[in-house]
């Protein structure tokens, strides 16, 4: 299931790479300038709590311009969207937050990051991992200065996606 992602191969080297693994991962790729590819089978939830995806992958925007929240419509390609810093990442989370004993999750917060849950993998546009984490939150507005994490900007720069969960119903 997945509803109005464009998609695009999680891992187009895989097909070959000799050492490619087949085991399954549960991963989110912060893509080079451009969205985070999340691929394994992670649930992805409303701000409401709700699962509004868990297919083998997803691709969620991060510049923070998409029209088709949470998911990536390519509008980070007009919008100039630049994001390579990622060193701080592993600084600064501790080793032990990769928590093996919940199952791994992506959650929209209202107006807000990705939080994520679980053990998860996140790794670079090579597929490098930078770190292993749970309890982390990945910026989602384009603006933080400390991507591929959260820094509290998405409050002040007036981000106000509209998720699932936001949407007027029909009729
Ligand atoms: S979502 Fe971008 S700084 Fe928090």
């Amino acid at each position: 299931m997945c509803k109005g992602s464009w998609m695009e191969h999680p891992d187009a080297d895989a097909a070959t790479d000799p050492e490619a693994t087949t085991e399954p991962e549960y991963q989110i790729r912060a893509r080079e300038h451009g969205p985070f590819v999340v691929t394994g089978g992670v649930a992805l939830t409303s701000p409401n709590g709700a699962v509004i995806d868990d297919a083998d992958n997803y691709v969620l925007c991060r510049c923070g311009k998409t029209a088709s929240a949470p998911y990536c419509d390519r509008s980070h390609r007009d919008a100039g969207f630049t994001a390579t810093d990622i060193d701080g990442c592993a600084a600064r989370i501790p080793a032990d937050r990769d928590d093996a004993s919940t199952e791994p999750s992506v959650a929209l917060m209202p107006h807000g990051p990705l939080m994520v849950t679980g053990p998860l993998s996140i790794t670079t546009s090579a597929g490098e991992t930078f770190c292993r984490a749970a309890g982390v939150a990945l910026c989602r507005c384009g603006g933080s200065a400390t991507k591929p994490l959260c820094d509290g900007t998405h409050a002040t720069n007036g981000f106000a996606p509209v998720d699932p969960s936001d949407a007027p119903a029909d009729g």
